[in-house]
């Protein structure tokens, strides 16, 4: 036995694999430094720069000298900062206690599932999710449920669905709207429903908000933690990364009753002490400042998405659902992968990447046989030069 060969390795590590957005970006990535001019569309990443304001935060935070230990749960400024702003966008009414921040949403995200999750508890997903969300739930020792959601109706799961897959062992439903990949949005009374069912079944309902603020064709945002009495049933995993363009400073939180914030505060006290700190007092002026930058952004995203839509929608073979919310664009590509003789999104990608040089991320890491996700969290140009490539490639 050695531990070259991974004999070694604890067995539940085996319950996980890479992050395939994480794969194709870093395949990407090696085609670029052989100097490949490579158009990616596959990271979930805002192109636009963190604004100053916040740098600006983080600048002061250095030559102040805040750059020591934290409270494990985050500083209070910042729980505080968490807590108003999901009280002016959303109207929910959390104190800094049922807060914790994190170093991303991911982190937050992981440790929900840990703390919350035994082994033989099910958890439902809906389908196409979010690639992390399987890897997590496995990790607890938990089994995924996987709800089908309907292509032709924007792939919003419904209430009626998810009461299909509950039973006596659910724990967990997650639900992530708007969606990454689908950019699905779930009408307010339907998450509603769903939270009801939850509740009537003393069942969970974890609300990924991460790209709540991006929502097209006048959506209004909200929280499905605002619901009338539902707070000790839903909880918030929330995230700074794309709302304020932060990917890299690793700010996410959770909302959610004292005893599951405490529990994660054990977990987080012996994993990563605290957020770091710098990064803290950059999201304190993130979330309390101007929020200008985010309607900037959020402007410019919508350009973008019918842009990307409407030139999806012209390749033969391809058809894409209008996405509402996030910046992924999901299109079916089963006609255009019929025509060239491509059996899977996976085969279509790497084609895609090695002969186009577009890299996009096959819609299997999301559960899904016919499509591949597209993030249009990049410049009109690029978008224009990909989608040229993608239609040259698709016409054979
Ligand atoms: C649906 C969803 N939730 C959560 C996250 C976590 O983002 P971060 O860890 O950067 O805060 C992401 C990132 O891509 C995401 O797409």
């Amino acid at each position: 036995m050695s531990i070259a060969s991974g004999s070694q390795l604890a067995e539940r590590v085996s319950t996980i694999s890479e992050s395939s957005t994480m794969k194709v970006a870093a395949e990407a990535g090696r085609l670029k430094r052989e100097g490949v001019d490579v158009v990616d569309f596959s990271a979930g990443e805002p192109d636009f720069p963190t604004p100053d304001n916040i740098k600006n935060a983080a600048i002061k935070a250095l030559t102040d000298n805040f750059t020591k230990y934290t409270d494990t749960t985050g500083i209070l400024d910042l729980k505080k900062a968490i807590c108003d702003r999901h009280a002016k966008d959303y109207g929910t009414s959390y104190t800094p206690a049922e807060c914790v921040v994190t170093v991303g949403g991911k982190h937050v995200i992981f440790e929900l599932t840990q703390v919350l999750l035994n082994p033989g508890d099910e958890c439902i997903i809906p389908v196409p999710y979010w690639v992390t969300y399987k890897d997590v739930v496995n990790y607890a020792g938990a089994k995924c449920v996987f709800v089908d959601t309907d292509e032709d109706k924007g792939f919003n799961v419904t209430a009626a669905q998810i009461e299909k897959h509950l039973s006596p062992r659910t724990k967990l439903i997650i639900i992530n709207s708007p969606s990454n990949p689908s950019g699905a949005v779930l009408a307010r009374d339907e998450f509603e429903k769903i939270c009801k069912l939850a509740k009537s079944r003393g069942v969970l309902v974890m609300t990924d908000e991460c790209y709540c603020r991006f929502l097209y064709e006048g959506g209004e945002p909200y929280s499905a933690a605002a619901f009338e009495g539902m707070k000790d049933t839903v909880i918030v995993a929330g995230s700074l990364s794309k709302t304020y363009a932060m990917t890299g400073w690793r700010v996410g939180f959770g909302l959610a009753p004292k005893a599951v914030i405490g529990a994660i505060a054990k977990l987080q006290s012996h994993m990563t002490s605290n957020p770091t700190s710098i990064a803290q007092k950059a999201a304190v002026e993130a979330l309390n400042g101007p929020q200008d930058s985010v309607v900037a952004m959020l402007a410019e995203y919508a350009k973008r998405r019918r842009y990307v839509i409407d030139r999806l929608n012209a390749i033969p073979g391809v058809k894409c659902t209008e996405p509402m919310g996030a910046f992924y664009a999901y299109p079916n590509v089963r006609g255009a992968m019929n025509k060239l003789g491509i059996a899977t999104p996976l085969d279509f990608s790497s084609k895609l990447l090695a002969e186009a040089h577009v890299a996009l991320v096959p819609g299997e890491a999301f559960g899904t046989n016919d499509h591949v996700r597209i993030s249009y969290a990049t410049s009109m140009e690029i978008l224009a030069k990909g989608l040229d490539r993608i239609e040259k490639f698709c016409r054979g």
